[in-house]
């Protein structure tokens, strides 16, 4: 049975029974089994897929029948995720590749090789994710949540705009998924600071802040990438239970040990996107749960037209592509 709205809503705005595993169990009662076989002939890459949210999407995927590549910065985890992957989904087409999406100069590298060996991609999902626990700065010179989160994804989506154009049909359009956090709730774009180098750096400010970007970013690459059939979506996974969650978060992790989600509960909203019909009707909105969320809960909270573009200048001006 369907959660009422009203219901569903309430459990956002009290953050705990809709975030937690609570809130995914009374909600899943009313969904519909996704068909099996429904991603077969489409090729995914999820990054950060060697383990946590990343890992339990692409098993999702592969479980409805795509062909999924593994995008990771650590080969020897790459493969043993891989390995897991097929124990589960034998016959699961399923490749790893290497690629540390904070670098622009990996990412690419990465996206010419797939441009290369691919005639045609039809889902990204944007999934690797950090909380630093000081402010550090890649090569290239770029706070790493700023890199990880913003400027990789951008750059990536942009490289491959050609094949997920390939990928994308009048019926069934490419598929860009950003996974973002509730946690953006708690924080607005920062147009003045992106690269967090004025006040105290916390990881977690820088996360948030970030992750705010990644549901802006996904409005402004769905208009962007619209004429070519690629729907953008950002979405969030609520609590789940993952390797980063213990190591940057344990006392988070203690208190709330029992409520958090499995990391399968957790990616189910990323997978429903790459599948499902409604996802493939509309693009540059924010999904939890299988449903469309606020971006924000204060009218006033919302970004000015300037903030929106000072992000867009950002992203072109980091990675050199054409605004
Ligand atoms: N778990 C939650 O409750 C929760 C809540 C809200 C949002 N999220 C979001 O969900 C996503 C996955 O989170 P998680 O909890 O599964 O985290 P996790 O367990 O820490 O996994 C993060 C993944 O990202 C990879 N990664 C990090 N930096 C990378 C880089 N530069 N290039 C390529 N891969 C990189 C990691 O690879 P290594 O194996 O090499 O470290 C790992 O596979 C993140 O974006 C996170 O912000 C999670």
């Amino acid at each position: 049975m369907q959660l009422p709205r009203l219901v569903d809503a309430a459990f956002d705005r009290l953050v705990v029974p809709g975030y937690s595993r609570l809130g995914y169990a009374a909600r899943r009662a009313g969904w519909q089994a996704l068909r099996p076989g429904s991603l077969e002939g489409r090729t995914v890459l999820v990054t950060g897929a060697s383990g946590g949210l990343g890992a339990a999407t692409a098993r999702g995927l592969a479980a409805l029948g795509a062909r999924v590549e593994l995008v990771v910065r650590d080969r020897g985890r790459g493969d043993q995720a891989a390995d897991a992957l097929r124990a589960e989904h034998p016959g699961a087409a399923v490749g790893v590749a290497v690629c540390d999406v904070s670098s622009l100069a990996d990412v690419r590298r990465y996206a010419a090789e797939v441009r290369d060996r691919e005639a045609a991609v039809h889902g990204l999902v944007h999934n690797a994710g950090v909380m630093p626990p000081e402010r550090t700065e890649t090569a290239e010179g770029h706070e790493l949540a700023l890199a990880t989160h913003v400027l990789g994804p951008f750059l990536l989506t942009r490289e491959l705009r050609p094949v997920l154009r390939a990928g994308a049909s009048p019926t069934s359009p490419s598929r860009v998924v950003f996974v973002s956090s509730g946690g953006m709730y708690t924080a607005s774009l920062p147009t003045d600071d992106p690269e967090f180098r004025a006040g105290t750096y916390s990881g977690g400010a820088a996360y948030a802040r970030t992750k705010r970007m990644q549901v802006v970013l996904a409005e402004l690459l769905a208009d962007d990438l619209a004429s070519d059939g690629i729907v953008v979506h950002s979405m969030h996974p609520g609590w789940a239970d993952t390797p980063g969650v213990a190591s940057s978060m344990p006392a988070f992790r203690r208190v709330t040990g029992p409520l958090l989600r499995t990391d399968e509960q957790g990616a189910d909203t990323a997978v429903w996107l790459q599948a499902a019909a409604e996802a493939g009707h509309s693009t540059g909105v924010f999904w939890h749960d299988r449903a469309p969320r606020p971006t924000h809960y204060l009218p006033r909270g919302a970004e000015t037209p300037q903030a929106r573009a000072a992000l867009w200048t950002l992203c072109v001006d980091a990675t050199g592509e054409t605004a």
